[in-house]
């Protein structure tokens, strides 16, 4: 374990408000990482902010009609607000467009560019001459040259997930004033990743704990070839370009983005008044970084801000990066445009951050995507926070209240029972431990509720209510037992729910002298008083959660049409040319990741006379296992295509709704059958 930690939380864009997926992706893992050291003492720093450049920033503000930094502004606060309220404990919450990001991301270009590091190249880009201005990243929509998909933005195709150039696309469009752009030259710089080929795979191999999603990702940037990046774009919103001539250009939004982290840790270090300390953090030896992301902030984190950084050469590189998967919303993937989304906002008004905490902790996306319900919320904080912990809680200082005078009593001619259960109490803190250290937070949780569970059935078992009468030593063992597994558990579930332990805390008058090691000790003394309050937590009502679904629904029932974007109808064909088409119905017999592949499942059909395996860029909507027997539309006469060293022998028809969702066409037809 490393002197020192710093923590980072992925900085969110200052373009929107906080929803429960930037929740579970990055910071309430985080958070709870951050809060359990803190309690164990150590040296932790966490450290966050808003990203407040790149082309979301500017094409927000153009939406609306306001200048940039009104975006910024508004969001920036919005956000540092909220994350305070659902007590996300940042050290620092800094923003990129302050004068010492400014300053730090100039200082680390002009050091690689001094160096020589960067190529500069002319590049063909596009132009909307109507706007005057060159067409970065979103800025330009159109057909992805990989998948065919007609709404694929210049940086990315949201359905196949290539990364692309704007040039790369087919009919190009400006999204600013949907003008076809012309091709026109421009200078910029770039980073030869190819470079540092060699020594990323070094350091990211010899990485033997990171997680395999993380891993996975990697490795299959590494087995493809890293490139050229770019690292300045044309914009007039961003860190300019800190070299003569370059105006008009800025640094690549995730080029300044993550160095973001170490200007928002200088920013913090002058407040303390100790202007170098950031040092300690970012260049000694023996300290740790941890960057917390969800996994679409992978290769950025784990290949192109460590190639930076590498280079530079003065600073630490990551120790470990657990990135999340993506948090689903009843069943759905989460939509900020169509509404599909739980806003943190809007829950705190109706529900304590407690509760969410626990019951997100407890689904967090930490292999793979996980799902959000308002039924499961409401089926946690009911059937575990309130029944299990609220209960044993509850009947433990009630019953000392009621039959000790409020008073701990002696354990005195402790039977087994009581000493195994006090020795369980060592016992969970170890595997909560175990599990908080190496990122496993929702076994961490649902250790700590076992700790509760052990203490309710100890309480059962033991009727406490029988011996009050017949055998009062062995009551007061019972209650001396269960408030001490109850002073555990405040500390236990801290980094969980931290107001709600701290009332239960005020309740057991533990004061504020406690760390995480607390947990395993005698934390109350025999004939100490306890003062209990108010329930710790109330069940909630179903017409609660009817609000919530309600209100969920009506978010994107109630969009305008307008909002959902058609694609727009493609160019008029003959009958010929349809009847050209061979459809047929087939049944999925098997289905497989193709490995090195994060998109493609190989699937095996039967289509009637023959079977034969098509390739299909779904691995990211269905896992291989549920798709199997599912009778479905193919085109069987489409010429065969290799990939990733398979052939491909026809293509499975999906339906794509506005949302991205993808759906197959199902048929009750025989294999082989003809579909006209
Ligand atoms: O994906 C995002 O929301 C980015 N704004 C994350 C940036 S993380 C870091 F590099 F700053
Ligand atoms: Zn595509």
């Amino acid at each position: 374990m490393s002197k020192r930690i710093l923590v980072t939380s992925a900085l969110p864009y200052a373009n929107g408000p906080i929803h429960l997926g930037h929740l579970a992706g990055a910071y309430l893992p985080a958070d709870l990482y951050t809060r359990f050291h803190r309690l164990n003492g150590h040296d932790i720093l966490h450290i966050c902010g808003s990203d407040e450049h790149g082309v979301p920033i500017t094409i927000a503000a153009e939406k609306e009609g306001v200048t940039p930094q009104q975006i910024v502004d508004r969001f920036h606060t919005a956000n540092k607000a909220a994350f305070e309220r659902f007590g996300i404990s940042f050290d620092y919450y800094g923003r990129t467009s302050s004068a010492m990001h400014k300053k730090t991301s100039q200082e680390i270009f002009l050091e690689l560019y001094n160096q020589g590091v960067f190529k500069q190249k002319v590049q063909q880009q596009l132009y909307d001459e109507e706007a005057a201005m060159f067409l970065p990243d979103r800025y330009v929509k159109g057909t992805c040259p990989h998948c065919g998909y007609e709404e694929a933005y210049g940086d990315q195709c949201e359905k196949c997930g290539t990364s692309l150039s704007p040039t790369d696309l087919i009919n190009p469009v400006s999204a600013i004033t949907g003008n076809i752009p012309v091709i026109k030259e421009t200078e910029h710089w770039f980073i030869p990743l190819g470079d540092f080929q060699k020594r990323l795979e070094e350091w990211i191999y010899s990485k033997k704990e990171w997680k395999a999603n993380v891993m996975g990702q990697c490795r299959s940037w590494l087995e493809s070839g890293l490139g050229d990046r770019a690292v300045t774009r044309d914009l007039n919103w961003g860190v300019p370009v800190p070299i003569e001539g370059s105006e008009g250009k800025v640094l690549y939004v995730w080029f300044d983005a993550p160095i973001g982290y170490i200007s928002a840790t200088r920013e913090w270090a002058e407040l303390k008044g100790k202007p170098e300390l950031w040092k300690s953090y970012w260049q000694d030896s023996d300290s740790s970084i941890i960057h917390f992301i969800g996994k679409d902030n992978i290769v950025f984190h784990c290949i192109m801000f460590p190639a930076t950084l590498m280079q530079h050469g003065n600073y630490n590189l990551p120790e470990n990066v657990p990135a999340n998967e993506f948090l689903n919303l009843e069943g759905q993937k989460l939509s900020t445009s169509r509404g599909w989304a739980v806003w943190l906002e809007e829950y705190m008004d109706y529900f304590e951050a407690d509760l969410l905490r626990y019951a997100l902790g407890t689904i967090l996306p930490e292999n793979k995507d996980s799902d959000f319900s308002w039924k499961d919320f409401q089926l946690k904080v009911n059937g575990e926070l309130a029944d299990v912990l609220g209960n044993f809680v509850f009947r433990t200082l009630t019953f000392t209240q009621r039959f000790f005078d409020s008073k701990v009593p002696a354990l005195s001619n402790p039977s087994s029972p009581d000493l195994q259960t006090l020795d369980e109490i060592l016992k969970q803190k170890d595997k909560i431990e175990k599990a908080y250290r190496t990122f496993h937070f929702r076994e961490a949780i649902l250790e700590s509720m076992n700790l509760a569970r052990s203490g309710n059935r100890y309480f059962t078992e033991t009727e406490p209510w029988k011996t009050r009468g017949e055998n009062p030593e062995a009551c007061g063992n019972t209650l001396h037992v269960c408030l001490q597994i109850t002073a555990a558990l405040s500390i236990l579930f801290e980094p969980v729910m931290p107001s709600k332990m701290h009332t239960l805390r005020e309740q057991l008058n533990l004061g504020k002298q406690f760390n995480w090691d607390s947990a395993g000790t005698s934390l109350l003394e025999t004939g100490s008083t306890i003062t209990p309050g108010e329930i710790l937590f109330r069940k909630i009502e179903d017409e609660m959660i009817e609000i919530q679904i309600e209100k969920l629904s009506k978010s994107v029932i109630g969009q305008p049409q307008a909002e959902v974007d058609y694609p727009p109808l493609k160019s008029e064909i003959n009958f010929d040319q349809f009847s050209a088409l061979d459809i047929r119905s087939a049944r999925i017999i098997a289905a497989e990741k193709v490995k090195k592949s994060q998109k493609l499942l190989k699937i095996q059909v039967d289509i009637g006379f023959e079977k034969r395996v098509i390739l299909s860029g779904i691995a990211d909507h269905f896992a291989p296992e549920d798709i199997v027997g599912k009778n479905v539309c193919v085109v069987a006469n489409l010429a065969p295509r290799k990939m990733m060293g398979t052939e491909s022998n026809g293509m499975i028809l999906m339906a794509e709704e506005s949302d991205g969702r993808l759906r197959f066409i199902e048929t009750d037809a025989q294999p082989g059958s003809t579909v006209n």
